[in-house]
């Protein structure tokens, strides 16, 4: 497990460049961690090393973002998926097949149906501008005591 502290948006987005430079085609990042963490600045990051002419927005209404690159990347946000259905019909399975790098938000919502091999980048928030970034082969555990 690597562990990281950031202090600002563009540190955050300065570690998610150097992530991504450790990535291989069909590698899936899942992040978690709540509203304003840092998981859309850290895949700004990745996009820098995977798809340097893409503008990276968060894609909370279009659901997927293709950022087209060498090898192809893909940015998912699973806010709004609540179904089994709904996922089938972001077209999240047929990506998986599909050989590029996956960097998906809100991948609490889809745990279940993440492949086996996904690499998890967890994001606190511990003050205004200061995250701690994780990242590991497994979720790491909530430690706020949020009940499901
Ligand atoms: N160290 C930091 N790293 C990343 N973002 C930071 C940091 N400090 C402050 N911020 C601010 O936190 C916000 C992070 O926004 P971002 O859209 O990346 O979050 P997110 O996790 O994608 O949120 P959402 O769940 O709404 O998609 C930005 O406003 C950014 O300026
Ligand atoms: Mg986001």
């Amino acid at each position: 497990m690597m562990k990281f502290v950031s202090h600002s948006e563009a540190e955050t987005e300065a570690i998610g460049e150097k992530f991504a430079r450790m990535l291989h085609p069909g590698d899936v990042v899942a992040f978690t961690g709540g509203l304003g963490a840092g998981k859309t600045a850290f895949t700004r990051g990745m996009a820098r090393t995977l798809a340097p002419d893409a503008e990276v927005s968060s894609p909370t209404f279009a659901l997927v973002n293709d950022y087209g690159g060498k090898v192809p990347f893909w940015h998912f946000d699973m806010y709004r998926i609540r179904t089994m259905d709904d996922l089938y019909s972001t077209g999240f399975f047929d990506y998986l097949e599909a050989g590029g790098i996956l960097a998906v938000e809100w991948s609490e919502n889809i745990a279940g149906a993440l492949p086996e091999g996904t690499i998890f980048v967890r994001i606190t928030v511990d003050g205004e501008n200061e995250r701690t970034i994780q990242i590991g082969s497994e979720p790491i555990a909530e430690k706020e005591g949020k009940k499901g």
